[in-house]
């Protein structure tokens, strides 16, 4: 078995591929059912066996359902990738113990290899395994390799032994190829939850045939914004407001702003989570007794002590998918004192996300540049990952390509089963 695991901002993915080239998902239990796609996230608890206190850890689905099942809510961290070039972040504090990230995001990939050898009936050691092309949060070569080396210890922490790593996009391109019976020059636009990622390359048979080394990848791009970017825009007009943001406070006659990298912090998914800090609480419950607008505040604190962070991005999310589909949905959000309910048109949200539609396009376009090939030189675009569906995203695209060459698909497994294919090209 040759196997690709795509871990990713928001879903992760896994899927083997055999001597012949043929690809099965792992499928993961889901509500009765099963999905092919992980929510990359983390729900941890405070566990006493026999006198002794312990930190018990879920991921993916079964950590939403111990989450959703729990009385006296736990933690629960989202988008952990996000945090990979952060040099600040090395260790965070969760019930009084230090979490290096590495053990966080280990902690997720463990339950990932364990639910394929389940699956597949065999040790799974060796793996390639994606990485974006640029990481949230990178501003050099230097900080990508940071990242990737600790991406690396955390998939060796989990028990891999081999690990190589692949572009995402670079993945996405040998799923496309598999269905492919000539050959193409294509674009791949992947948009996943933390970032947004390019790659130009020839595929098709004559490449298959001659191996890896002959696949040409022209060039790859990437940019660190996509879904995770798109909700914190949706998080900023719809849910901040309501929460204090932009108010004051007067503190002993001085009328002062509530602090607002409070709000920059809730309103990305990596950072939600980190804000349930006895400095941050403390801070807030002072800010309630001096706010201007104090049964706001105490709204934001209730979602924090709360760990709303779950039911929050599943509202975003919720909102975000309609969007994609209609020209209107309704956005609603209740949970104790936070009560929230609007209608947002498809446009409004397309001005919010301006500044994101920019730079994707900016990086689509220096690619073409650095490659020199111009777009009627592109035979086909296939765009995949969550945050394709939204239709701003597609006519930066259509505009340039045309229509007729867009293709799309396997949004969220096209990435890990063409990491398989990759696994298989390199091993066999
Ligand atoms: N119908 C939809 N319309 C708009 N956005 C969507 C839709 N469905 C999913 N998304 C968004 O897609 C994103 C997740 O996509 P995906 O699973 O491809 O990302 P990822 O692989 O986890 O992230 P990355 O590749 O950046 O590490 C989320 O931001 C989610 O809200
Ligand atoms: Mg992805």
């Amino acid at each position: 078995m040759h196997i690709g695991i795509d871990f990713g901002t928001t879903n992760s993915s896994l899927a083997a591929a055999t001597d012949e080239g043929e690809v099965t998902l792992i499928r993961f239990p889901w509500q009765e059912a099963y999905t092919e796609s992980y929510r990359s996230l983390l729900y941890l608890e405070r566990w006493r066996e026999g006198g002794r206190s312990t930190i018990k850890s879920w991921s993916g689905p079964e950590g939403i359902r111990k989450y959703l099942d729990s009385d006296d809510k736990g933690r629960l961290v989202q988008s952990l990738k996000s945090f990979l070039t952060s040099r600040s972040l090395t260790t965070t504090e969760i019930f009084g113990r230090q979490f290096q990230l590495e053990e966080l995001i280990a902690r997720i990939l463990r339950d990932l290899r364990s639910a394929a050898e389940k699956q597949l009936g065999v040790a799974v050691r060796n793996v390639v395994v994606g990485r974006p092309v640029r990481f949230v949060g990178s501003d050099s070569d230097e900080d990508d390799a940071f990242a990737e080396g600790r991406l690396r210890i955390a998939y060796k922490k989990a028990g891999f032994e081999q690990v190589e790593f692949e572009f995402e996009p670079v993945g996405a391109a040998y799923h496309y190829e598999s269905m492919l019976d000539h050959d193409e020059l294509i674009m791949i636009g992947d948009f996943g939850g933390g970032t947004s990622d390019f790659s130009l390359l020839r595929v098709g048979p004559s490449a298959r045939k001659s191996g890896r080394k002959a696949r040409e990848v022209l060039g790859n791009e990437g940019v660190a914004l996509a879904g995770d970017a798109f909700d914190a825009k949706i998080v900023r007009h719809l849910v901040s407001p309501a929460l204090g943001a932009g108010t004051m406070l007067n503190s002993n006659g001085k009328m002062l702003p509530v602090p607002n990298w409070v709000y920059f912090k809730l309103e990305r998914w990596h950072h939600l989570s980190f804000l349930k800090s006895r400095e941050t609480l403390t801070m807030l419950q002072s800010v309630a007794t001096q706010a201007l607008a104090p049964e706001q505040i105490r709204a934001l604190l209730y979602l924090i002590e709360h760990d709303l962070g779950y039911p929050l991005h599943q509202a975003v999310q919720k909102v975000k998918a309609q969007l994609s589909g209609n020209e209107k949905a309704a956005f609603a959000f209740q949970d104790g004192d936070v009560e929230l309910s609007e209608t947002v048109s498809r446009a409004r949200f397309e001005s919010w996300i301006g500044d994101e539609l920019q730079a994707i396009e900016q990086a689509v376009d220096r690619l073409l540049q650095a490659t020199g090939v111009s777009p009627q030189d592109v035979d086909k675009v296939f765009l995949t990952g969550g945050s394709s569906f939204v239709p701003a995203v597609r006519r930066v695209f259509s505009s340039r390509f045309g229509d007729a060459k867009i293709q799309t698909g396997g949004e969220f497994t096209s990435v890990a089963r063409g990491l398989a294919l990759r696994a298989l090209d390199t091993n066999g």
